[in-house]
């Protein structure tokens, strides 16, 4: 299997809203403060990723658009998540897959993320796993309420299972990597062979637990690092992830994954140098 990142296209804006000028004046003062290093602080811009990937036993070319920590909550707005499926539709999906934290903490506010998602138009279908913050919202009684609000509209929630799309894809769920119950051989046991295949989970960790597995998955989770300063964070993380954004592979085993920057925010309403993605994968039979 092979990939290569084709295009990013920032998604055009009708009029800049008090919070993005606000962003790009900070954007502006870090900029002065940093000197020479280049940061841009913006949490609105959607930027989509193009990536063209072979799947083994693919019939026929399909486009799917991976829309992933959506997070909606007091610091990302209605507008915002609305913004973002206008953004997903526009790229005339075959499927679409979300790959989790659709709220950062309270199932309040997934109505409105849920009556947003209804607005997905993609042939094939909508599919979900659940993120982290799903699992932990309401004090981590709020999966099955995330779960049925998916449901509602129409999206399926993959929970260690497959499912075959019209079209042959086998797309795979796996749960998440540090709050659900990841079980791959359980995800993948109605996997032939002869499948063309497809894998999404929330946390890009999974990756470790995947070898073995000829396939590729994508991920969200990260953010892209959200706050990514040269330098300064590394200084104040001792530690980050290893797989926080882009397509990683393994010397080891033959699959791939993809981890997209996601579209909310955490925390607080910054992103620096990690600006919100959509991204489409075009695959095409290998
Ligand atoms: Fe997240």
């Amino acid at each position: 299997m092979t990939e290569s990142i084709r295009h990013s296209t920032p998604v055009p804006k009708e009029r800049p809203s008090r919070r993005v000028v606000l962003s790009r004046a900070a954007t502006l003062t870090l900029a002065a403060a940093g000197g020479a290093a280049t940061v841009a602080w913006d949490t609105e811009t959607i930027v989509s990723t193009h990536h063209t990937v072979r799947i083994a036993n693919l019939v026929a070319p399909c486009k799917v658009v991976q829309v992933s920590d959506l997070h909606r909550s007091w610091c990302v707005s209605n507008s915002f998540i609305e913004r973002c499926i206008v953004a997903a539709n526009r790229h005339q999906p075959d499927a679409v897959l979300l790959t989790g934290d659709f709220i950062t903490a309270r199932t309040s506010y997934m109505p409105s993320c849920a009556r947003a998602i209804a607005r997905l138009r993609a042939p094939l279908g909508c599919y979900a796993v659940l993120g982290n913050h799903d699992y932990a919202s309401d004090e981590w009684q709020g999966a099955p309420v995330i779960t049925g609000a998916l449901q509602q509209v129409g999206v399926q929630v993959l929970v260690n299972t497959s499912v075959s799309l019209k079209n042959g894809l086998r797309l795979v769920g796996v749960d998440d990597y540090s709050t659900g119950e990841p079980d791959t051989g359980k995800a993948f046991s109605q996997v032939s062979a002869r499948d063309a295949v497809l894998c999404m989970t929330h946390n890009p960790l999974e990756f470790d637990i995947l070898r073995g597995y000829d396939v590729v998955t994508i991920a969200g989770h990260t953010h892209g690092g959200q706050i990514d300063l040269p330098i300064i964070t590394d200084l104040v993380l001792d530690k980050r992830s290893k797989y926080l954004r882009g397509w990683f592979h393994s010397d080891h085993w033959p699959g791939r994954m993809y981890v997209s920057r996601g579209l909310g925010v955490l925390g607080i309403p910054v992103r620096i140098n990690a600006l919100p993605e959509i991204a489409v994968f075009h695959l095409v039979p290998a």
